[in-house]
């Protein structure tokens, strides 16, 4: 299916790691301005995977992997901007996840990818696109949310 940016939901399917970057262009086209986008979902549902193709899809030429250890990944694209990439689910507070500084990069104008977001919902903007991943097999259903608390 297609996105566009007046939708306020999408759903996406990805049936392998080939047709991901078609879900990636269609999940930006969807968000349109929006640039704080939450990632949900199981453990090794494909939200990594998944980040990997939009910051393909964004022009980003640094290494994309799990920011596990390091909580927050900063990359940079081709005109040198750059993208961060977050990974709470080592953090069990929301005044951890806030430690980390993680609210300036939220208002910083810049795409700020976010795995395993519960604990930082209170800290991200009033508009954020929310992303849930589904697998079923090799079949991954991506939902994305406008969401608006303004
Ligand atoms: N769309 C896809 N098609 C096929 N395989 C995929 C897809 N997305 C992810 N995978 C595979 O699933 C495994 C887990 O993916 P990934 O690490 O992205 O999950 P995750 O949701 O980030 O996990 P975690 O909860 O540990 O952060 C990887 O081996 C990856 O190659
Ligand atoms: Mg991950």
């Amino acid at each position: 299916m297609t996105a566009t940016s007046t939708q306020k939901s999408a759903t996406l399917i990805s049936h392998s790691l080939t047709d991901l970057s078609i879900a990636a262009e269609q999940l930006l086209a969807f968000c349109g301005d929006v640039k704080i986008i939450t990632f949900s979902g199981n453990l090794g549902a494909g939200k990594t995977t998944f980040i990997k193709a939009i910051c393909k899809k964004l022009s980003v030429e640094d290494a994309v992997s799990s920011p596990t250890f390091s909580i927050i990944n900063e990359y940079r694209n081709n005109e040198n901007i750059p993208v961060y990439h977050f990974d709470f689910y080592r953090l069990k507070t929301t005044q951890e996840a806030g430690d980390t500084g993680c609210a300036d990069y939220f208002f910083s104008g810049c795409y700020c990818f976010i795995e395993w977001p519960q604990i930082a919902e209170s800290l991200l903007p009033d508009e954020y696109v929310k992303v849930e991943i589904t697998n079923d097999n090799e079949i991954r259903t991506i939902n994305a949310t406008l969401i608006n608390r303004a």
